[in-house]
């Protein structure tokens, strides 16, 4: 190994590194004179000889060379296809100590914060088949396990991208992290692909007519949607697919047909038909009934996401008398669960389809005061009329946080009380900062974990002011 102690690392070199932590994308985190390494498949508590790959001023990239002193914190992943899949980054980590990091995450975003507490993280109820949807890629480019014989067919996979070679699809054989039912529905689509002879989608040349297959099984009613994306209309060939993926009784209450013609590598569909069943399955969630189309917005891990919601209820504290906006409403998951529990609640949302979901849910619900505004929650908190005054904020941004225009007119409303849901603590942090600066004060920030195995952290914030 080279001489580090006169000059400090750069690209090429070796090094020996104890990771302590992780980051936000899943490395390993350790240090290296005053330079943070940062090491993907690193866990916290080993010891890795690493390659430099980059240095940026006091941060260097790594690669594994050599797994020097394993971590007392290892455990063996359960999923055959772990470090080759983009999906999990951490199966091999015990999984107190995955809570333990995504608190030191929270904690290192909020440091800056005099007077923030950060709790410790919320477990989710369960750490192996959580998700209630997965979308998995038909690929004309298998990706090869280094063990395989040489030779071995490529031509078609059912499954995940693999991590680093995002052209590729892993031919996904079980994925733990999801239902049984959903491995059973993509063994058998597997199967029926490949005896009728239908052509997988090739990332480059654009051609094949299988694309995705997208599986929702809801936790709470057991029902399963089952969405084939195809580049084409093709309806022979999809039918041929879908009676005998029904023939199979693997318990499908719903199959759609979508098409995504363009290049665009994704599930999402331009046009669609439902091929069997109403084209929707019901989850449940905090006493409300969702309705969810192949493509509605809904938390992935329900369990989990009941969690979130009482965690809000608790940090709302609703005596039934208060007017609730909920901003960045998406579907209403938010709204409609804590409609019961206030005089009235009203969403904010951008999206068209979503705000169609959360009316419907509504209705379904017999949910007779949340009402949702579709727009900008910028123009729509600006329009809000003068006389409104709201009692408590529900925040639900996208990842870059709240928009800095909202902050002016989120601080006029007469409300004292706020709930931040934030899947991005460092932009929450920043975000929290503005509400400080503007008299409010921070009382908890409660994480709670909803994607076990991955470096994603929820955060509950409550905020509060004087009337
Ligand atoms: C994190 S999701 C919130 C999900 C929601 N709480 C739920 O559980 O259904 C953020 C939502 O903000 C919406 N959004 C993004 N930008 C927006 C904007 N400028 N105005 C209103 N809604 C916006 C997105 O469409 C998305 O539904």
């Amino acid at each position: 190994m080279p001489e580090l102690a006169t000059r400090k690392a750069r690209r090429g070199d070796e090094l020996l590194v104890r990771i302590e932590s992780f980051d936000a994308r899943g490395r390993g985190v350790g240090t290296a004179g005053d330079a943070s390494v940062r090491v993907r498949h690193a866990v916290p508590g080993e010891t890795v000889r690493a390659r430099v790959l980059r240095r940026r001023r006091n941060e260097i990239d790594g690669v594994v060379l050599e797994r020097v002193a394993p971590s007392p914190l290892a455990v063996a992943p359960r999923c055959e296809h772990f470090g080759s899949c983009g999906g999990c980054s951490f199966q091999d980590l015990a999984y107190a100590a995955q809570l333990a990091g995504k608190r030191r995450l929270v904690e290192s975003a909020f440091a800056r914060l005099a007077d923030a507490v950060v709790e410790p993280v919320l477990p989710a109820p369960r750490t192996f088949g959580y998700r209630n949807k997965m979308e998995f890629a038909f690929g004309s480019r298998r990706w090869i396990h280094a063990s395989e014989p040489a030779g071995a067919p490529s031509g078609f996979a059912l499954g995940l991208h693999a991590a680093s070679l995002f052209h590729k699809v892993i031919d996904v054989r079980g994925c733990a992290i999801q239902s049984p039912a959903a491995d059973r529905i993509l063994a058998a689509a597997r199967e029926i692909a490949i005896d009728l002879g239908l052509a997988p989608w090739d990332v480059y040349a654009h051609t094949g007519l299988l694309r995705y297959l997208v599986v929702r099984v809801a936790a709470t009613t057991g029902e399963i949607l089952v969405a084939l994306v195809t580049s084409a209309d093709a309806p022979e060939a999809v039918e041929r697919f879908a009676r005998a993926l029904l023939a199979r009784d693997l318990g499908i209450t719903t199959l759609v047909h979508g098409v995504n013609p363009r290049p665009a590598d994704t599930a999402i569909a331009e046009r669609e038909r439902v091929l069997f069943g109403p084209g929707w399955i019901r989850e449940e969630l905090a006493g409300v009934v969702f309705a969810l189309s192949s493509s509605s917005f809904f938390q992935t891990n329900t369990l989990a996401a009941e969690e979130l919601v009482a965690l809000v209820r608790a940090e709302a504290a609703l005596s039934g008398r208060e007017i609730v906006l909920d901003l960045y409403c998406g579907t209403g998951m938010l709204a409609l669960s804590l409609a019961r529990s206030a005089r009235e609640v009203v969403g904010f949302e951008i999206s068209a389809a979503a705000v169609a979901d959360a009316r419907g849910n509504a209705e379904r619900n017999g949910i007779g005061n949340a009402r949702f505004h579709l727009g900008d929650v910028i123009d729509g908190i600006a329009a809000m009329p003068a006389g409104a005054r709201p009692d408590v904020l529900l925040l639900d941004p996208p990842r870059a946080g709240l928009h800095p225009a909202l902050f002016a007119s989120l601080f006029a409303l007469a409300a004292t009380r706020s709930v931040y849901v934030s899947c991005n603590p460092v932009a929450a942090a920043r975000d929290v900062e503005r509400f400080l600066a503007a008299g409010w004060r921070l009382d908890r920030v409660r994480p709670i974990d909803l994607f076990p195995h991955t470096p994603h952290v929820e955060c509950v914030i409550a905020l509060s002011r004087d009337g």
